[in-house]
């Protein structure tokens, strides 16, 4: 019963979470990323052709026999979920046969990840050396440091960095690219995540009243193992949940102290499993994307007839069809659903991006 009502809010905005990687015109560009978080391979041909190597050297394959793969309109290439057993060579070329851009990326196993969060006095990984006949250095590349989640109020910012290994004086290299066919078992091969507090003033340019998403979920008996995945969010962007509008921390969360929502890690905290009523935002780039209401058959009878006996009282008769009134306890609403309000959004989200450095810029289609 769930899942009907949650159709529509999952089909629309997944449309919209990727990040784009992109790489100059003809060249080969070598990126770690985590597995099991979307992205997007840029390639700007419209007959683009992809191929796909593994590590493991075999022949290229056409990627669209690939389940997870889809090439999109503009020729560039999305990957949902991509696993770690993906890490390999993506070669995007024209209609002539000629290269217009490698990627040779690294999933690296999000469901190994390292997290640690500075205020707890938690410590990342350290380098170590190994032996794979010569002796390499394993260590953590670090991206930049993501935008603080929350302004005007205490948030929290993460960075993620990705194993690398170095074997001077060569130039160090993702840890399964480097590896490709040696199978090694070693711990310190992880990704990382670290956290830490932050607290940054609101830009009031910024504070238009965005457009969000508005989800009323029902459940029937008790609210277990609910759920609740943010429209635009990602592990490569900063998002925070708050619950009535207490914010819900990666710190909270390390700490035991939340025990009564839980943040996905794999996924940055983009989906939230919740365990009781309550209304539950969530912010991305540091502005509100969506608010949910999970609600159980109880609580929506509960809130009929509240509003029933305001009837009552107003009209002084009582009502009798309750059919719509049922509908309107199962009601999925997606306010403000308009094209331009979330293009407004979309826009919004693609400038501070465009900025930086980082490779991770929102899929504009
Ligand atoms: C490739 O496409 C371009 C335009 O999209 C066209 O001009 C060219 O003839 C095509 N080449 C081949 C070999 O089909
Ligand atoms: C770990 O190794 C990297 C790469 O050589 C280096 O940049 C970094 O400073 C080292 N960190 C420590 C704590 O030694």
């Amino acid at each position: 019963m769930l899942a009907t009502l949650l159709l529509l809010s999952l089909s629309l905005p997944t449309l919209w979470t990727q990040i784009l990687i992109s790489c100059a015109y003809k060249s080969l560009c070598q990126q770690a990323l985590l597995s099991g978080n979307d992205v997007v391979l840029q390639c700007d041909h419209p007959k683009a052709l992809w191929y796909y190597s593994s590590i493991l050297e075999e022949e290229p394959l056409l990627v669209s026999s690939m389940p997870n793969i889809k090439k999109l309109p503009g020729g560039s290439l999305q990957l949902t979920n991509p696993q770690p057993s993906q890490t390999g060579l993506y070669h995007c070329q024209d209609n002539d046969s000629a290269l217009v851009v490698d990627y040779e990326l690294d999933f690296q196993d999000v469901t190994t990840l390292h997290i640690t969060h500075k205020d707890l006095g938690q410590k990342p990984l350290q380098n170590e050396t190994l032996k794979l006949g010569t002796s390499v250095l394993i260590f953590t590349q670090w991206e930049p440091w993501q935008d603080c989640n929350h302004c005007g109020k205490p948030g929290e910012r993460k960075r993620l960095g990705y194993c690398y290994i170095e074997e001077p004086p060569e130039k160090p290299m993702p840890c399964w690219l480097y590896l490709r066919v040696e199978k090694v078992q070693y711990s310190r091969m992880r990704p990382e995540m670290q956290v830490e507090a932050c607290l940054v003033p609101c830009d009031h340019l910024k504070e238009i009243n965005q457009p969000y998403f508005i989800f009323d979920i029902y459940q029937l008996g008790k609210l277990t193992n609910i759920w609740l995945t943010c429209p635009l969010a990602s592990i490569y962007r900063p998002t925070i949940w708050e619950a009535n509008n207490t914010p819900l921390t990666w710190q909270g969360q390390l700490s035991g102290q939340d025990v009564s929502t839980i943040l996905d890690p794999a996924n940055g905290g983009r989906r939230l499993q919740v365990f009781q009523p309550a209304i539950y935002k969530c912010f991305v780039h540091q502005e509100l994307v969506a608010r949910f209401n999970p609600m159980t058959k109880l609580d929506i009878l509960e809130s009929l007839r509240r509003d029933e006996d305001g009837q009552q009282q107003e009209t002084g008769e009582a009502q009798k069809g309750k059919a719509n009134s049922v509908l309107k306890g199962l009601k999925l609403m997606l306010l403000v659903g308009t094209i331009l309000g979330l293009l407004g959004m979309l826009l919004k989200l693609f400038r501070p991006s465009q900025s930086k450095r980082s490779k991770h810029v929102l899929l504009v289609k």
